[in-house]
């Protein structure tokens, strides 16, 4: 097969590739970014290229117009090289690469029962040994061992290959002095032989900090805490976002992604490696210690961050009957799964429940401790995959929904993540429909984001602005609604107002995704309930969480329909439930084992394969919905206004 010559505008060099590959493949080893967020799969348009010499076969053209195809534009993912070529990469949509501290920080307790001394499975021991003699020839293992059997009563210890090859070292230069780091009682043996983690020289004082860490690995985001396992405190909190984005803003487009090539799912790998990685370099050095000292890593997420993770093929996800590889992965020693830490250090990636409802979820479910609770519970990550689980300590349902990322800011021509700069809330005059509004870090706006955009729902659903159906009423006195570019719209920031120069807007296309989006994750949890027979009402206590449900106003989330409508006393936020499980499991083996009981216990229900759903998904589709006996707190509140 003939090469090619492909130039990318400010690469070094030109690189060669044969007839049929890719022009994002090209791009890649020309080390140029481009961001794919469809996984490639055409349906974006976000990676358009323009070529500037040369011809490429366009496999599809579905989202450039005419004038752009015209104009030599080309999407990447979509354009197979079959000569040379001179290539132009516009500017792209720049990922903003800060989080705001205040949405990622959470207030963590220790848990009051927590003794390192009876429920933490890692252990530092000091030993001093008898050094060898002519008369004591014992081999430094044995040595070790028998230390470890007399000074601290710990019988069998094991170790690895790669531990037993430091331990020599590590005596002769402690002069028989030396530290221990062991796993002494993991979760799922009964007895447990303990296993020797690591062995240092010299005797750390008593209170220098024994690190672990809590993972959870969102689709957008992932975050690290950084637990002092002595006292059980989270000494360092920080998150990033998840690097496979730009291969994919949800996780089907990453599946396809991840598929089309050996290459790929190592890229995907290597990418969430580097966001986890670079997370614990940072909350290490917070803390001024190294990752080479952690000496546990627990991880939650869902089924296909977690398969993405550990390099397993995850395309069955996505494909009916929905199947994963692996619903319950093995501890791996790090250094195999990949992660910066203490080699030997355990990698335990907590268990999911079936393709669409992951780790994330049972670590949840443990953090809120509603399996352990009388009282009937709904517990909702209001997420791109909206998952919800109904149940108490005597059962537990789940399902999932496809919502979308739109309460992400994805499918929304304003609007954006919860970063610095976003719309988080805004109330509309019913008298002169003037929105008033907040943004974080109190600067001038660049979008809106999820919370805002419920916020804004509401108001203008509440205002008459936009009808029940999601249309924006052009009838209105006001020139903040008007016939835009892309249909009907209501402009919540004129361009002087904002850091962008242009106007903030909330177009009925948008209305359209943020309705399906809350319809599929209303229509998950209703059919959930009545498939148990449980009507919502009955329903004690509801649950939310995900980091962005932290920030979600029930009352405009109950008047656009997202939630169901019951007494605001039983709603309760509990942030990102997922890395909190995946703490309470790092400090204790038995809460570690509770989180498989969890997901052995919740009985799964596949909504694409209950015909309920569309009708409800449907009914649905409307502010609130069309059945508005469902919300009588709604139907007052518009009365109210009439
Ligand atoms: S169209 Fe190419 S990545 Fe989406």
């Amino acid at each position: 097969m003939a090469d090619h010559t492909i130039q990318f505008e400010g690469a070094a060099e030109p690189v060669s590739v044969p007839t049929g590959a890719l022009l994002s493949e090209a791009a890649r080893l020309a080390g140029v970014e481009i961001l794919q967020p469809c996984g490639g799969q055409g349906r974006c348009g976000r990676c358009a290229v323009q070529i500037l010499d040369g011809t490429v076969r366009r496999r599809s053209t579905l989202r450039l117009s005419p004038a752009d195809v015209e104009a030599g534009y080309a999407l990447a993912c979509q354009s197979v090289v079959e000569g040379d070529a001179r290539v132009y990469v516009p500017p792209q949509e720049k990922i903003e690469r800060r989080l705001t501290t205040d949405r990622t920080v959470a207030e963590v307790t220790v848990p009051d029962w927590y003794d390192p001394t009876t429920r933490q499975a890692i252990r530092r021991v000091n030993l001093t040994l008898a050094p060898p003699t002519m008369d004591d020839q014992t081999d430094d293992w044995s040595r070790l061992r028998r230390a470890l059997r007399q000074e601290v009563g710990l019988d069998e210890v094991e170790a690895s290959l790669g531990t037993l090859r430091g331990i020599g070292t590590a005596l002769r230069e402690g002069e028989w002095q030396v530290a221990a780091v062991l796993d002494v009682n993991r979760w799922d043996c009964d007895p447990c032989r303990p296993i020797l983690v690591d062995l240092f020289p010299g005797h750390p004082p008593d209170d220098t900090p024994l690190w672990g860490a809590a993972i959870d690995i969102g689709t957008t985001t992932v975050t690290v805490w950084l637990v002092d396992l002595l006292s059980g405190e989270v000494r360092a909190q920080v998150a990033e976002y998840n690097g496979q984005i730009a291969r994919g803003e949800d996780v089907i487009s990453r599946i396809i992604y991840a598929g089309k090539s050996e290459q790929n799912r190592q890229e995907m790998r290597s990418l969430v490696l580097e966001t986890i990685n670079t997370l614990l370099e940072t909350a290490c050095k917070r803390v001024k210690a190294q990752p080479g000292e952690v000496y546990k890593v627990t991880v939650a997420g869902n089924s296909t961050m977690i398969h993405l993770l550990l390099g397993i093929p995850a395309g069955s996800i996505r494909l009916s009957p929905f199947i994963t590889a692996v619903n319950h992965v093995p501890s791996s020693p790090a250094h195999e799964v990949g992660i910066n830490i203490h080699p030997a250090a355990s990698v335990d990636c907590l268990p999911g429940v079936a393709s669409y409802v992951g780790a994330d979820i049972s670590s949840g479910v443990l953090s809120s401790g509603m399996d352990d609770s009388e009282q009937i519970t709904l517990f909702l990550d209001v997420g791109t995959n909206g998952e919800t689980v109904l149940g108490s300590s005597e059962w537990l349902v789940t399902c999932a929904c496809s919502a979308g990322p739109a309460f992400e800011g994805a499918g929304v021509l304003d609007g954006m993540r919860a970063t610095r700069g976003a719309i988080e809330e805004v109330w509309v005059s019913g008298e002169t429909y003037e929105p008033t509004i907040r943004v974080i870090g109190s600067v001038k706006p660049i979008g809106v984001c999820g919370s805002g955009l419920i916020a804004l729902l509401a108001e203008l659903f509440l205002t008459g602005v936009v009808d029940k159906a999601g249309h924006v009423n052009l009838n209105l006195d006001t020139p903040r609604v008007r016939e835009g570019e892309h249909g009907p719209e209501y402009v919540i920031a004129w361009a002087d107002e904002t850091q962008t120069g242009r106007d903030i807007v909330i177009t009925d296309v948008d209305i359209d995704n943020l309705l399906r989006a809350k319809a599929a994750i209303y229509a998950g949890f209703t059919v959930l309930a009545e498939n148990v027979g449980v009507p919502l009402g009955l329903a004690e206590r509801v649950l939310i969480g995900g980091s962005f449900g932290k920030y979600i106003n029930v009352e405009k989330a109950v008047q656009i329909g997202l939630l169901p409508d019951l007494p605001w006393e039983r709603f309760q936020f509990l942030g990102n439930t997922s890395v909190r499980g995946a703490y309470l499991a790092l400090l204790d083996p038995a809460l570690r084992a509770r989180v498989t009981d969890i997901a052995a216990r919740m009985t799964y229900i596949e909504l694409s394969a209950d015909n309920t759903f569309f009708d409800a998904f449907t009914s649905a589709l409307f502010l609130p919905h069309t059945d508005m006996l469902r919300f009588p707190s709604v139907e007052a509140a518009i009365t109210r206004k009439e």
